[in-house]
């Protein structure tokens, strides 16, 4: 049984507001050895990142802890004190494999990894990745970005974030969308950031505060 199907009616046995029906069968999708993992080229170590990312998509329909967590990420609703889902499913000393579960209400703010390596690939909807990078430093807070890539993943798509491709920001197309990540703990650089625009400009033109964030 391929993996939105088996998810479906997992979520389904318990809730009756989430019926198998919600979770189109998309065999092009579910399996991940058909699929090209990333729509450009990736250095040996996120390459190697990302086939460990899509074992455990393999693996994610047969681990009961995986779905149990799907299943309420699914049932996530948003507010002031939990803006966005996260659980963690796997930890070593290297990397750290997540679940992530956005709503349309509450997008993920641009943000940056300081240099660490990530991969991600949609378990469940549709999710808008905008990538940016640093045009020019106007001041300590304030930066000019130039937006990158602008993209819809549907399931089964995967993104990754290295140096190159540091700064993103996420939002949810539909009602919500499940994102699995892999992260390497690893990190160039201790400090992050997140950006907020500063002015209504066009895109390439637009001014971003750039604000340090609290490492987890
Ligand atoms: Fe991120």
């Amino acid at each position: 049984m391929q993996f939105i199907e088996k998810a479906g009616m997992f979520a389904g046995s318990k809730s009756k507001m989430m019926q198998p029906k919600q979770f189109p069968y998309q065999p092009e999708q579910a399996s991940s050895g058909s699929r090209k993992q990333f729509a450009w080229p990736v250095t040996g170590k996120l390459q190697e990142l990302g086939g460990r990312l899509m074992a455990y998509y393999d693996e994610f329909p047969k681990n009961e802890t995986f779905l149990c967590a799907f299943e309420e990420a699914l049932l996530f609703t948003p507010d002031e004190q939990q803006r966005v889902y996260t659980r963690i499913l796997m930890e070593d000393a290297q990397t750290r494999l997540l679940l992530l579960g956005l709503h349309e209400s509450h997008p993920f703010p641009v943000h940056d990894h300081a240099g660490a390596s990530a991969c991600h690939v949609i378990l469940h909807g549709s999710l808008r990745l905008r990538h940016y990078r640093e045009a020019e430093i106007i001041n300590k807070a304030m930066v000019r970005l130039d937006c990158i890539s602008d993209r819809t993943l549907s399931a089964g798509d995967c993104d990754c974030v290295d140096s190159e491709r540091a700064i993103h920001g996420l939002e949810s197309v539909g009602q919500r969308v499940l994102v699995l990540n892999l992260q390497s703990r690893e990190l160039d650089s201790k400090e992050r950031h997140w950006y907020f625009p500063a002015s209504m400009q066009q895109q390439e033109k637009r001014l971003w505060y750039r604000i340090r964030r609290r490492q987890d």
